[in-house]
């Protein structure tokens, strides 16, 4: 286990969650989740819309109050609200709003003064691909280009641990490349990512460990590799050759429903399935159409696992989730720390969108 050495001189993880709980009223939407970071580690949290990722990794910000369990991050308690941990943590959140009249440059070199240790502006802005926008005000930027100021506001501070929530949202495919490209060097350079995602590719590519979460609940973890070895069955898909009705298939071993023109198997025995299947149309000189045999990939695995945990009925779910007070999320936090500058700007955007 690859550790860290902190300031108070103890070795532990970047991030350390044991029982995270997070409750809105009736709605659990954090449910006893653990988990921990190594240095250098890249993380991600997987799950479909109102898993639980933006909560958690708000709670892990300081920017809001957990309802019970332990979260350590570099080896502070969040709810503390240390401005050492804040000094050396990047934010970049799922939607922030900005001051629209900055431009890219004076918003990002406002940013970063508010950290001791910080990289410059232009440096900032060539690394997420807004040197040509340099000097443009923030109101003129498209959707994705605003998701890279993001980026940059995130990154100036060069922190230790940076936390992504849903960070390629909105990219075009270059862009998302880009992204990717720019976390791995992160990751060359030791920095620790918590990202969160619905793309499965994004987890697969980027994140060392995957936790897969769903309605609260850390459902799996593991490498993707580790994840996606998690099903032993294959499917073997193929389609009746037209000489032959279904009714004449040899009994095969497995799960076997219709996908179009074709038929699929899902099989814990594909090469005893397969050799029935074969067998059976040598024996009839028919040749097969489109007969394949893929393993689960790991989206096949994702999607079981969220389908298993979807089955479950919501208990106490209201039908429309009563919005948290207006102001800062974690008053006790104080608006000191540079990640408060910008939740109080989202904060007085929203206000004004709201009018
Ligand atoms: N302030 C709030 N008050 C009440 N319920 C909330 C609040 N914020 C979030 N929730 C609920 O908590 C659950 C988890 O929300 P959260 O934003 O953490 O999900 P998420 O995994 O980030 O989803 P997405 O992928 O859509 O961003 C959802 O059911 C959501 O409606
Ligand atoms: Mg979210």
């Amino acid at each position: 286990m690859r550790t860290v050495g902190l300031r108070e001189g103890v070795d532990m993880s970047v991030v350390e969650v044991e029982h995270l709980t997070k409750r809105y009223e009736e709605l659990t939407a954090v449910d006893d989740v653990s988990f921990s970071l190594e240095a250098g580690e890249v993380f991600a949290l997987l799950g479909p819309n109102g898993a639980g990722k933006t909560t958690t990794v708000e709670i892990l910000e300081g920017a809001r109050r957990r309802s019970s369990g332990t979260v350590r991050v570099l080896g502070h308690d969040p709810a503390d609200g240390a401005r050492d941990m804040r000094e050396r943590t990047g934010v970049v959140l799922q939607e922030a709003g900005f001051e629209e009249e900055f431009t890219v440059a004076e918003l990002v070199e406002l940013h970063g003064r508010m950290y001791p240790r910080r990289l410059t502006t232009d440096a900032v802005v060539e690394q997420v691909g807004l040197t040509d926008k340099r000097d443009a005000r923030v109101r003129t930027l498209s959707g994705g280009q605003r998701r890279r100021l993001d980026l940059a506001l995130g990154l100036v501070g060069a922190p230790e641990l940076l936390f992504l929530d849903e960070p390629t949202t909105g990219f075009d495919p270059t862009a998302r490349r880009r992204a990717w490209e720019l976390v791995e060097g992160l990751r060359e350079q030791g920095t620790t990512v918590l990202l969160t995602t619905h793309y499965l590719d994004e987890a697969e590519h980027l994140a060392d460990r995957v936790a897969v979460v769903v309605r609260g609940r850390l459902v799996a973890l593991g490498s993707p590799a580790e994840l996606g070895a998690r099903r032993q069955d294959a499917v073997v898909s193929f389609r009746l050759p037209e000489a032959a009705d279904l009714t004449s298939l040899p009994a095969l071993d497995g799960v076997l429903v219709p996908d179009g023109l074709d038929w699929q198997l899902t099989t814990m025995r594909p090469t005893s399935a397969l050799h029935a299947l074969t067998g059976w149309a040598a024996e009839r000189g028919l040749e097969i159409p489109a007969l394949a045999v893929r393993r689960p990939t790991l989206e096949d695995v994702y999607l079981g696992l969220v389908g298993a945990a979807g089955a479950e009925p919501l208990e106490g779910a209201p039908e429309v989730p009563p919005a948290e007070p207006a102001g800062p999320a974690h008053p006790a936090d104080g608006a000191d720390g540079p990640h408060e500058a910008r939740r109080g700007v989202r904060a007085r955007i929203g206000a004004r969108r709201s009018r």
